[in-house]
């Protein structure tokens, strides 16, 4: 494959959303209320090809900080608070059972976080019992989670074995001692390895790692020592991400020097090593940052055009509704987003008044639904086509125009109505979203919203 040049690189190198959804959450300006936000569930719901709902739920708590992390977390050593917060969030789920009665049931049941193996084995069990009454009744659920090796216990593993869970991600992000200490997560091989094993021999069919490019401190020759260690625990799939450096969301990115950061063309480098790799290993890519192995489901749902992306990444189906119970939680009815809010004691309070804890979201308009639907199949099939002679919104009118430059630079081939990103061109799908992206065009405001696409 051609890598991309570094003047390539240079141009394509600006502040880029990720494109977990469409308006991106900086861009929502339009929140659903309570019984709005209900009547789009409702709807989805009900729609004919909807086989039920999924379920995130967002575990916040972490021992401790890692100081490039940029998700929503609480760093604490006391259980008792996520005891509690346990409890509120099978009551967030009671709210909704009894706003949306039977058609409530789900099918995916999907733990993040922070750190949801943060709480204790009986809690998870808790939880585990509290969300199985709203299963639905015949459906094979999936049911997933994300684990951090240094906390999860062979306890933590069978907990999760006898509630059905088949899939895992660990966070690993990388092997080498010096960028570890660095970020302050150390953790062996050893450790990673014992999970991995663990969760194989109790039924696990799908093992995850989380890596990072662009960490501190990261060379080729980290990247190298990773991939080693990958190609002997050979987790299913592999999720690349690009380091997303966002210090004046996240602080804590501030406790390394801006110098130590790989930038530009040595941070892409870095990923086209990792793939290359991961390449040689059997790893097929798919998107953005992620890879699996052939007999993985991400890979087969890649070939056979079910591909789906959503807040929780790339999935292997299109579950909706998503609704999102815990702090910070985004629900996605396709035409409605919810975000729940951000701060733990806010979210309870909420919820023990008896009300959805609801933030911010947005509504979406026709012209969002339909440029949501092109972002959405550019990310996931790197091409999209629409009507050239009655576009079904004015936008779609001036995408060519934006496009114009990339095409001169090799990175999609426009045809009337249609653009098709190339080989090239996948290094830089973010920045093709964007010319699709209306609410970015028309957004005024000058202030860092986005990390950088490469
Ligand atoms: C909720 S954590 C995974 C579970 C657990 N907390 C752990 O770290 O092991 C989600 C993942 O987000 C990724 N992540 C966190 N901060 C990031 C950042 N600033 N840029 C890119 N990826 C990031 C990491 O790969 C991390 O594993
Ligand atoms: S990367 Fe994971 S363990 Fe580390 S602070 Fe973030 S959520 Fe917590």
């Amino acid at each position: 494959m051609k890598l991309p040049s570094a003047e390539l690189i240079r141009r394509y190198d600006v502040a880029a959303p990720r494109y977990t959804s469409y308006p991106t959450v900086p861009c929502w300006d339009a929140p659903p209320g309570e019984a709005q936000w209900l009547e789009h569930l409702r709807r989805q719901l009900a729609a004919r090809d909807s086989v039920g709902a999924a379920l995130y739920v967002h575990i916040p708590f972490c021992r401790s900080l890692c100081t490039y992390c940029g998700c929503n977390t609480r760093i604490t050593r006391d259980r008792s608070i996520a005891t509690r917060y346990v409890g509120t969030l099978l009551e967030e789920w009671r709210l909704y059972r009894e706003a949306l009665g039977a058609g409530a049931a789900h099918v995916e049941l999907h733990l993040g976080g922070g750190t949801p193996t943060f709480l204790a084995p009986e809690d998870l069990e808790r939880l585990f019992r509290g969300l199985a009454t709203s299963e639905a009744a015949g459906a094979e659920i999936r049911r997933s989670i994300e684990v951090d090796p240094r906390v999860t216990t062979l306890e933590h593993l069978d907990v999760l074995a006898r509630a059905g869970f088949t899939r895992l991600s660990l966070g690993v992000q990388d092997f080498d001692p010096r960028v570890q200490d660095i970020v302050n997560r150390v953790q062996s091989e050893e450790q990673v390895a014992a999970v991995t094993e663990a969760a194989r021999a109790r039924g696990f069919t799908s093992v995850n790692f989380d890596l990072i490019y662009g960490l501190p401190l990261q060379t080729p020759d980290s990247v190298r020592a990773t991939m080693s260690a990958v190609a002997r625990l050979r987790p299913d799939r592999i999720a690349l991400y690009a380091y997303a450096h966002v210090p004046w969301i996240r602080p804590a990115q501030r406790r390394f020097t801006e110098a130590d950061l790989p930038v530009g063309e040595d941070k892409r480098r870095l990923y086209e090593l990792g793939r290359e790799l991961l390449a040689a290993q059997g790893y097929r890519e798919i998107g953005l940052d992620h890879f699996a192995l052939p007999d993985d489901e991400l890979w087969q749902a890649t070939e056979s055009g079910r591909l789906h992306r959503n807040f929780m990444g790339y999935t292997e189906r299109r579950t909706l509704p998503l609704i999102g119970l815990g702090v910070s939680a985004i629900g996605d009815a396709w035409s409605a987003f919810a975000q729940n809010e951000k701060v733990i004691e806010k979210y309870e309070e909420k919820v023990l008044r008896g009300e959805l804890p609801l933030q911010r979201g947005h509504l979406l308009d026709a012209e969002d639904l339909v440029l949501r639907g092109h972002i959405l199949e550019l990310m996931t099939r790197f091409r999209t086509v629409w009507n050239e002679r009655a576009p079904e919104v004015p936008f779609l009118a001036s995408v060519h125009e934006r496009l114009a430059p990339l095409e001169a630079d090799g990175l999609v081939e426009l045809a009337p109505g249609e653009c098709r990103v190339t080989l090239l061109g996948r290094a830089f799908l973010r920045n093709v979203c964007m010319a699709f992206d209306a609410r970015l065009a028309r957004l005024t405001s000058n202030a860092p919203l986005f990390s950088r696409a490469v």
